[in-house]
Parts: structure tokens; sequence; C-alpha cells
């Protein structure tokens, strides 16, 4: 018996999907094509059944009159359908739906598929070649196959349930039944018409040192595009945006999520229709994009996340958060606390050697640090930027013994060993460019662009592939390493072929697959100069992104809060770095430094050797209390408030103690005095202060009730951090 898919009727079947905080209902329309009538709240659930056919029917109600313009789908039997007017969850072409399509073959204009068959299959089905997820233990497939046998082609929808995080997966995968080669030019993972006019579309923008800033916009009849063609899921625009309704808070209303499992160009485009829907269409980017189907091949798109809460962005974020860690990041690192790491990268550069890492890894020993990670230029002839990529051997004049003898004497003082590596980009200064040339993507006539001094491996190529895995297996069994941090610095350019890019990112999972599945035990952070690819496919490899190269913990705020929006606290890589600021010049206390990126995957970035007496004190007092209470802090559930940007406020909750942080930068003349609100989503906490003398001391009833602790202060930047002990219900 099903448990979280209910499959009502037999010629034209309505499904019903149902997860903890959501139902999504399709029907299969007069004419066979699949409708959707529902996505929002859950309907019945717990006690109460599922609803009936007819009250499923009720879910929608067609707009009655006709719009001029309208086509009509057919002129025989029921002369009032129009597509138009029917909310769709897979679109048609050329058949009277002005909206967006989800499918485009190039020698194809019309295009009409329409209901076939469908089955359900116990957990996920999983797509080959594309991010592996895994399943909750209640979960089930729908797969609706749809067909046009016109144009020869079957279309399988997969909806996949995660009943307990309250996900739903969606992806597509085209066959070509016919007898002719089909070419693909878009092949959209979701397509769904939302029965909601009032909308608002949250997307996370920004650039290099400012990613995952959110705008917030009203959808209406223009579409909104959220994109990028730089082969990375890119900074620009992070491939995951949320539908709140207008109006709707962190706290209040109802709001929607759509992310993807995906790591190269996305593309997904919002837009209102004068028929009271939104239609959503999301998945790779069209744009360049050209796949060649020959009869009998078939071609997957990736898979899309979905995530609906009546209770504001706090409970999408906690549905997708529940998901990402339980579902998606790799097995082994599934709710395992991960170490503090010292990073060398901002307290050396490329000016070390081992006595120097040597150094610092007994300093931060000292500190409670547990992984040191050593950054870029420790290999080939690499002393700055320019040169080496591809040489991934040791520069023994750098590290006399090697890296076995160096995370030895990092061992000596407790520490376990991270290296760096940034395996698909090639120097044209470097021993591989001149053995192969050929590697790197170029274009015939062309002189190849660079970004960083950088040109990037042909990873659709499979000897390149098999390079990379046997290289990087051998270097990381070489030696102790416990930590691999994976960068990636440039866009792809040059890539003279349609379908490039997106046969480009399967290769990398192919690479990424190859070395780190036979290696679960390695934690693998990504980087893409931070935060360029944060995206749920490199998170089904590694547990954690570098979320950005800007440690101005002011603007990371901003960068933090935008990411959270999407993926847990246990994804973020935040570290303490130094002051001033490396990327901002700004100059902050290390008390605010560090309160700012203790609330994800916590970590310090800076020579310890040259710290104050007070400092190393404070960083050894926050570092004790971290590794003591991140367990909440990294898998605690994650709330917002909704102060204003300066002055935001976010809580870890546990079972048994529960963290509030509130934070107060450059604040303006005469803005009000910020409350500091425990933000606990209903939940009552006692409070106490982490680093003074009051550590079991409860507030009042009525102010812990109130979830109000006391005017925070108005400092420019500061921070307060309560930690207190969950109180039990009256
Ligand atoms: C870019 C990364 O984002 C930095 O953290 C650092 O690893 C540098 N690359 C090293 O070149």
């Amino acid at each position: 018996m099903s448990t979280s898919i209910q499959v009502l009727g037999e010629e034209r079947p309505f499904f019903h999907l149902r997860t903890a905080t959501t139902s999504v209902v399709l029907r299969v329309g007069p004419f066979g094509h699949l409708e959707q009538l529902w996505w929002g709240a859950p309907l019945g659930g717990e006690g109460e059944g599922w609803p009936s056919a007819d009250e499923l029917a009720a879910l929608w109600h067609p707009v009655s009159e006709d719009f001029a313009q309208t086509t009509h789908y057919s002129t025989t039997s029921d002369s009032s359908f129009a597509l138009a007017k029917t909310p769709l969850a897979w679109a048609t072409l050329g058949k009277g739906d002005p909206r967006v399509p989800g499918l485009r073959v190039r020698e194809h204009q019309v295009l009409d598929a329409t209901y076939v068959r469908h089955e359900v299959r116990p957990g996920l089905v999983p797509a080959p070649g594309l991010p592996r997820l895994g399943s909750e233990e209640r979960s089930e497939t729908l797969v609706v196959t749809l067909a046009d046998r016109v144009a020869g082609l079957e279309v399988d929808l997969f909806w996949t349930t995660f009943p307990l995080s309250g996900v739903l997966t969606r992806r597509t995968v085209v066959r070509n039944t016919g007898a002719a080669a089909l070419t693909l030019e878009h092949v959209a993972s979701l397509v769904l018409d939302l029965a909601e006019p009032d909308v608002d579309v949250l997307t996370l923008d920004g650039h290099w040192l400012s990613e995952a800033h959110g705008t917030r916009r009203p959808v209406g009849l223009q579409q909104v595009v959220n994109s990028t063609t730089l082969g990375t899921s890119s900074d620009r625009h992070n491939p995951g945006f949320l539908l709140p309704a207008r109006g709707a808070s962190e706290t209040h209303g109802e709001c929607w999520g759509v992310n993807l499992a995906y790591s190269g160009s996305h593309w997904s485009s919002i837009q209102g229709d004068s028929g009271g829907m939104v239609r959503v269409v999301a998945g790779l980017n069209p744009d360049g994009f050209a796949w060649s189907l020959a009869p009998g091949e078939q071609f997957c798109a990736p898979e899309a996340v979905l995530a609906h809460s009546s209770s504001g962005l706090n409970g999408v974020s906690a549905s997708f958060h529940r998901f990402v860690d339980d579902c998606v990041v790799p097995a082994h690192w599934r709710r395992r606390e991960r170490p503090v790491v010292l990073n060398n990268w901002e307290g050396t550069y490329f000016d070390f050697d081992a006595d120097v890492l040597v150094q610092m890894a007994e300093r931060a020993a000292e500190l409670g640090v547990e992984t040191f990670v050593l950054d870029d230029g420790w290999f080939g002839e690499r002393h700055d930027d320019q040169r080496a990529l591809g040489d991934w051997h040791v520069n023994t004049d750098k590290l006399p013994g090697g890296l076995g003898a160096l995370a030895e004497r990092i061992a000596e003082h407790g520490l376990a060993f991270g290296l760096w590596v940034e395996p698909e980009a090639i120097s044209p200064n470097s021993d591989l460019f001149r053995a192969h040339p050929d590697w790197a993507i170029t274009t015939p006539g062309r002189t190849p662009s660079q970004g960083r001094h950088e040109l990037l491996l042909d990873l659709t190529r499979p000897d390149v592939r098999d390079h990379l895995v046997e290289t990087l297996g051998s270097l990381f069994d070489s030696a102790p390493i416990s930590f691999v941090k994976w960068d990636f610095n440039r866009a792809i350019s040059d890539a003279d072929e349609a379908g490039f890019h997106h046969r480009y990112v399967l290769g990398l999972y192919d690479v990424l697959g190859r070395v780190f599945g036979p290696r679960p035990e390695i934690l693998l952070e990504n980087c893409s100069s931070g935060g360029s690819r944060f995206d749920l496919g490199m998170l089904t490899f590694g547990p954690q992104v570098w979320a950005s190269d800007c440690t101005d913990p002011a603007e990371r705020l901003a960068i933090q809060h935008g990411l959270s929006l999407l993926y847990p606290p246990s994804t973020i890589s935040a570290h303490a770095s130094d002051s001033p600021n490396h990327q901002t010049d700004r100059v902050f206390d290390l008390a605010f430094r560090c309160d700012v990126a203790l609330p994800y995957v916590f970590g310090i970035e800076l020579d310890p050797r040259a710290m104050s007496e007070q400092d190393t004190r404070l960083l050894t007092e926050r570092i004790a209390w971290y590794r003591e209470h991140r367990a909440v802090l990294q898998f605690g559930a994650s709330r917002r408030t909704d102060h204003p940007a300066n002055l935001p406020q976010l809580a870890r909750v546990g079972d048994e103690h529960a963290i509030a942080f509130a934070y107060a930068t450059y604040v303006r003349p005469r803005q009000p005095s910020p409350r500091l609100v425990i933000p606990l989503g209903g939940q009552r906490v006692g409070l106490s202060w982490p680093f003074a003398a009051r550590e079991d001391e409860t507030l009042p009833g009525a102010a812990a009730r109130a979830g109000i602790l006391r005017s925070g202060r108005q400092h420019d930047t500061s921070a307060e951090v309560v930690h207190g002990r969950r109180l039990r219900e009256q």
C-alpha cells in the first residue's frame, strides 16, 4: 500500500503526492495532458485519510469565460477545452498554450505529449550520470509517461516524495521512439503552473566576493529568468529560488521553493499569466544547448527539488535543510560533525615552507583547531597564480619530505591534514600543458581566453578524466589526507560545440564519483572562487562549500543569510580571518569576526603566530565553545527573523538547547533599537549567556515566553550570542 502517493481512477487518473508539508495533485486531462491541480499545503493527512477524486477535482476551477484569441484544443468533442486556461505539469508547443514550454526539438515546432501509462516505485530512481540523491525511508517515485507519436518521442516525468523533510523532486527523461534522429534544444527538469497569482520571486544574485544576495520582486506578466551561461551554477545567480506569497515573511505566509541538483549552466523562468497562474520552468540552460538523440536513445535532465510551507520562508528553508542533511550530502557525512579547520590561504598566500606550516599548526592546535588545510602553492613550480596547475606533485623545495612528512609533523600536534587542489584547470605554463596541449578546451583558429591565467581541461574527453582520476587518487592516497578543498576558478570559454557545458558537467561528476566514491571518509569541501558552485549537485559529492572568498564579516552576514534560505548551516563553510580584512580593508574586532562564522561550519583563516595574547585567549574560548555546541550549530533547526538587513538575527534550535545570534552592522542614525527576539518558531527557551558567569541562569518566564531577551546594542558591528536550555512546554 502506497504511503505517500495515491492514484485515483484508471482511465484518467488523479495522482496525489503528499509529504509532511505539501501536496501535489496531478490529473490526466480530457485529452491526455498532464494537469497540475495543486501545489500547496498538504491535503488530508494524519487521521484524515486521503481526499476523494471529487474533492481533488474541486481544487481547480478553470477560468470560465474564453479569452479572445483562445485556441481550442479540439473542435470535435469538448470544444471549450483550451490549453491556455489549463494548469499543466508538462507543456505542449504550438497547440495554443502561450506559456514557456519545457521541451524544444529542432525538427518539430509542434509538440503534444499525452498520457500513456504510469507506475509507482519504491524509493528514488536515480538518473544515470547525474548527482545521486539519497531517499527517505518512505520515499516513493511516481513515473508518468507521455508520448507524442507524431514526433516519435516519449517523456517520462519522475516525482519522488520525501515525506519527512517535506520535499519532492521532479525530473524528466526524453526518449526517441521514432525512426529519425531528434535534436533536443531544451529539456526542462520541471514545468508547473502554480495556481497562485500573487507571488514574489526571491533569487540569490551577486558576483565574486558578493554571492547570494537576495533580490525579491513581484511576479507579473513579464518573464523573470534566473540563469547562468558560465558553465558553473555560478555566483551570479544561484539555481535555487523562492516564491513567497506577496506579504509572506520569514515566519508567516505561504512560500514555495525550487532548486536544482545541478552544477552547470542553468535556467529557470517564472512568469505570471492572465489566467491566474504562474508558470515555473526550470532546468538546464537552453542557451548553447543541443543534444542529438538517435532512435532508441534517451536524455536525462537533472532533478529539480520542490518545497512548500505555510509558515513563511523559514518553513521552506527547514524542508530544504533537512533534505540536504539527510538525503543530499554523501552518506558518510550525513549528520556527522565537521571539524574546525585552519586554512593557511589568507595567513600566508604563496609564501610558506614546511617549517612555517608546522609552526602555524602548533599554534592552531593550542587554539583547539582540529584540521590543518594546506591551500594553493604546494605543488610544481607554483609560486604565484600564473603557473603549474596540472602539475600535481609536491614541491620539495618548500616541503622537503613531501606531503606525508608534512602531514606527520602536523599530526604530532594532534591535527588532521587537508589539501587544496584545482584539478579541472591547466596553466599554459605547466608541464602538463607542454605534454598535452590538446587536453585544454580550445576552438580551432581561435586563441583560447584565460581566466586567472588558466585554461580548463576538456572533461568531456575520457582520457583526460582517466588521467585526473589516476593522478588525484594516487595523490590523496600518498599521505594521510582527510580533507580536500576542490577549487575551480574560472568560467568555461572557447567551447564551440552546442551542449558542451552539459557534457563538461557530466564529465566532472564522473571524475568526482570515481575519486571520492572509493574514499568516502575524505571530507570534500567544494569551492569555486568561493561560492560559484554552491549547489545541490556538488553537495552530493562533498558536504560543505567555501561560501565566499569574502571573509569580511559584515559582508558575510548577507551572503550566509542568502545561502541559508536554501542550504543548511552544515554546508556553509565560514572562517574568522585577519583584521583589517583582506578584501575590504575594514577593521573588525575578533569577537565579531568569530560570532558571524560560528553558526555555520566554523574555521579560521589567518596566521595564528601573529595574534595578540588577548585575541589568542578569545579565539581559544570561542573554539572550545563551538566544539561543545557544534551539533546544534551545524545541525540544529535554523531560524531567521524579519529584522532589517543591518540588524540580522538568527537561531539554531536543537532538542535540548537553542542558540540565538543577533548582529548590528552600520546602524543608521535614529534607527530604532532592535530587540533581541529569539526566532524559535513558537518554542520557548530558557536563556543564558555563554561567555559570562551567568551560565545556568534562565530568564524570567514572561520574557522567555515572548522570546524577547533584551534590547540589543547599537554599536557598529556587534554581536550577541545567547545560549539557553529549552524548557519543557507547560
Ligand atoms: C580561490 C579560493 O576561493 C581561495 O579560497 C583560495 O583557495 C584561492 N583560490 C587559492 O588560489
